[in-house]
């Protein structure tokens, strides 16, 4: 028998304790804020923004959205994050990706103050999460940390695979869990005999991208198996990067496709707001 790892439930837990922080803020007159820019019309993206300025109402935080036309260049979102950069309301500024193709994404990740990218995509942040010393978790690998820890699994000594080496999931969840003394390996589409190595994994992270990419014959029996994947279908349906169906079985837990990682990434992303405007109270 394995368990079904509830995002929506852990989510609701740590959401819980963050709108109890942002009310004692409140009456300290500090309101948490969380700027999000969405450039150009992609319906997926379109979808990810509404569930962050949702979860920062649902928290009482504020949330202020800059929808901006396909054509806008990267210099006018760059000076657009200038203005939000020295605004004292905003804790947290965000650019939901992709970005159009004419626009230099790096450019407009490393125009974000440090002190408020709550993504912690910036080079600033990404060089913490590297030593381990950071203020922003990333928020996706967090949020996985976070499911592990609510559930009582132990990470410390433990293998964990991971499929993917991207610069959002990938290489921070191998830092997170090194960070929590587990024994780290990365795979990705270059990786040979892939299967030997995941069949290795206590705790294997699918981040891959292809739907039903994991399938039973890659898993150790007994392990934990978190699946990141967003895959739509063609009938409409969401699924993972893990054969769920065929997999759940082999494993102790498992994170289901929806209602797994999904929940906990804006969550975290939520966490880091608070974080930002807790340490504007210590500054002031
Ligand atoms: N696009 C997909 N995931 C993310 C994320 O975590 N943050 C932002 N800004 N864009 C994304």
């Amino acid at each position: 028998m394995y368990t079904r790892i509830d995002g929506k439930e852990v989510s609701a837990a740590v959401r819980e304790r963050i709108s109890s922080e942002v009310s004692e803020l409140k009456k300290q007159g500090i309101t948490p804020g969380l700027a999000v820019i969405i450039v150009g019309n992609d319906p997926a993206s379109r979808v990810y923004v509404n569930n962050k300025k949702k979860g920062c109402e649902q928290t009482g935080m504020n949330s202020f959205e800059y929808a901006l036309p396909e054509e806008t260049t990267t210099e006018e979102i760059i000076s657009l994050i200038e203005k939000l950069n020295n605004e004292n309301g905003v804790d947290g500024i965000l650019c939901q990706l992709p970005v159009p193709k004419h626009i230099d994404g790096e450019k407009v990740l490393n125009a974000i103050s440090p002190e408020k990218d709550v993504d912690a995509f910036h080079p600033v942040n990404c060089g913490k999460v590297m030593t381990g010393d950071y203020i922003f978790s990333p928020c996706t690998p967090a949020g996985m940390v976070e499911m592990l820890k609510y559930y009582n699994i132990p990470i410390s000594g433990k293998h964990c695979v991971i499929i993917g080496r991207s610069n959002i999931v990938g290489k921070p969840m191998a830092m997170l869990m090194l960070k929590n003394n587990a024994t780290v390996t990365v795979c990705h589409s270059k990786t040979e005999n892939l299967c030997e190595i995941t069949k290795q994994a206590d705790i294997l992270v699918a981040a891959v991208g292809k739907p039903k990419f994991v399938t039973a014959d890659m898993v150790k029996e007994g392990a934990v198996v978190l699946d990141v994947g967003i895959n739509r279908m063609e009938n409409g349906k969401l699924c993972g990067d893990v054969d769920f169906e065929n997999v759940a079985g082999k494993t102790s837990y498992i994170t289901p496709v929806p209602g797994g990682v999904g929940p906990m990434t804006v969550t975290m992303l939520l966490n880091n707001t608070l974080t930002a405007a807790k340490r504007k109270k210590i500054d002031n």
